[in-house]
């Protein structure tokens, strides 16, 4: 599903969202990201630093969560996670991470394949699917 540009400006443009998971049997967890990028205007990268929790849900349960938001503008990005330690897409997820510091670890890549969004702004279409 091909991200609109209204929620790809607010992915790219703010430094951080937040990503929900949830373990098997339904304990949320939620996370900031700020080592994201877009692979393509369906995907999702995000870099695993410091994941912990988030990391054990998503291996037990790849569904997740990311709300985005800017002022009073915000969407939520519902998808599917693959955790990558090797191969092309980690490979350059760790570049970019080592481009941008040499703290962080980046131990892994989410790989979030983009299924549905949400508005999530007050209003009249709170909670309506977007796409
Ligand atoms: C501003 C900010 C940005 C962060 N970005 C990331 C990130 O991109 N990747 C990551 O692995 N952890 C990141 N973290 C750390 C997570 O918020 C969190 O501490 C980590 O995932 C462990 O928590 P968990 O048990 O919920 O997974 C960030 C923290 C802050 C404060």
């Amino acid at each position: 599903m091909k991200l609109p540009e209204k929620v790809k400006d607010i992915f790219v443009n703010e430094a951080v969202h937040q990503l929900a998971t949830s373990s098997l049997d339904g304990i949320p967890n939620i996370s900031n990201v700020g080592a994201k990028y877009l692979l393509d205007d369906e995907s999702i990268v995000v870099v695993d630093n410091y994941m912990d929790k988030t990391l054990s849900n998503i291996l037990a349960n790849p569904r997740v969560a990311i709300l985005v938001r800017t002022e009073r503008e915000s969407y939520q990005i519902k998808g599917s996670s693959t955790y990558l330690t090797e191969g092309p897409i980690y490979e350059e997820a760790k570049k970019w991470m080592g481009s941008v510091s040499k703290v962080f670890p980046a131990k892994g890549a989410l790989l979030i394949k983009i299924e549905e969004i949400f508005h999530s702004s007050s209003g009249q279409d709170a909670g309506k699917k977007l796409v």
